[in-house]
């Protein structure tokens, strides 16, 4: 799309008023040709924009785009030390982050409305939508070596749930190494990026993807099951109890503000403390399960837990054995899933 005037138009309509092609000409500074490309380019990312027929559009359900002056001043209350840039769109926010190193400040943020080659745990891509995900990334720097990290990519994933539930999103489970997962689909994805010496000092760029409320045609992209943060809102634990989702600003917020602390609690304390929580919430915990490398399985048996380390510990019938996320990817069943 033309960021600019696809996130322009898309924020003209957002309250969800119609607007005449000759006002958002008007508003944007581009030809009436150009607007409908752009409005057509809306469509394609899942934005439904309807036409009355004379020339007058409005979008088919609100759209939940960030608010900087709130998202700032909240990020200031909460946690201070964080610094955030919000840009229209970007192809990884990750990317964005790591072409800003050596220079950018422990505590830089970077998100984006839209994300367009957002980049996943070994090679995956991570598809989002326009306004429909929470795409972010984070650097942290740690006066520790990289080796006391490998627990990191675990300790963020309790951290994301903690947030999430402190927001009335609760019943998100984990899927090791640091998937959030809800009724077995995906609903968010960690990648951490790692640079610096094993002695220290050690930079991470944490990268964190939520789906909120992706359209059906963004999540019939997926090569994999997914769920999003409304669904998981609205069926509720106890349904009857249910919150409204927030907002996508709020839950940023709510998620950065949990990550501050817990990375400040992590550099002192490594991922030890956080692990009873991450078996608590962990989606295999005591189940059969498979490990594959390129397809193939090459470990089976029962996850009776994680290390201090964020390894695996899977009881098989050499007794229990540790592995590392790098390695492998965990599968309930021993095909390819
Ligand atoms: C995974 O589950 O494979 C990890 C997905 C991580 C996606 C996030 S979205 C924000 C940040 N930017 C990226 O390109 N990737 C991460």
């Amino acid at each position: 799309m033309s960021a600019m005037t696809s996130l322009a138009l898309a924020r003209l309509l957002s309250g969800g008023q119609a607007l005449s092609l000759d006002r958002l000409a008007a508003q944007t500074g581009a030809s009436p040709q150009t607007i409908r490309q752009n409005l057509g380019a809306l469509q394609a990312l899942g934005v439904r924009v309807l036409d009355d027929g004379f020339d007058r559009y409005r979008l088919d359900a609100p759209l939940d785009l960030l608010d900087g002056t709130r998202l700032r001043r909240d990020l200031a209350t909460n946690v201070p030390g964080l610094v955030i840039d919000i840009l229209d769109e970007c192809d990884s926010t990750s990317t964005v982050l790591a072409s800003r190193l050596p220079a950018a400040p422990s505590g830089m943020v970077v998100t984006c409305e839209y994300q367009h080659a957002g980049r996943g745990r070994r090679g995956h891509r991570w598809t989002s939508g326009l306004g429909a995900s929470l795409t972010f990334s984070l650097l942290w720097r740690f006066g520790g070596g990289s080796a006391a990290l490998s627990g990191l990519s675990l300790a963020v994933a309790v951290s994301v749930c903690r947030a999430l539930k402190h927001r009335g999103i609760a019943g998100v489970v984990l899927k090791w190494p640091n998937d959030l997962l809800f009724e077995g689909r995906k609903l968010g994805g960690i990648l951490i990026e790692i640079s610096g010496s094993p002695q220290g000092p050690s930079t991470a760029i944490i990268g964190i993807g939520l789906n909120v409320r992706l359209p059906a045609e963004v999540s019939a992209a997926i090569d994999r099951p997914v769920t999003d943060l409304a669904e998981v809102a609205n069926k509720g634990e106890g349904s009857a109890n249910a919150l409204p989702l927030p907002d996508r600003g709020s839950l940023l917020v709510a998620v950065l503000t949990g990550l501050a602390g817990m990375l400040q609690r992590y550099e002192s304390d490594g991922f030890a403390v956080f692990r009873p929580e991450w078996e608590a919430q962990h989606a295999h915990q005591g189940k059969y399960v498979y490990l594959l490398r390129d397809n193939l399985t090459v470990a089976e048996g029962v996850a009776v837990g994680v290390g201090d380390d964020g390894a695996l510990l899977l009881r098989t019938a050499n007794g229990v054995e540790r592995f590392h996320s790098g390695e492998v990817s965990l599968r309930t069943s021993g095909m390819g899933m």
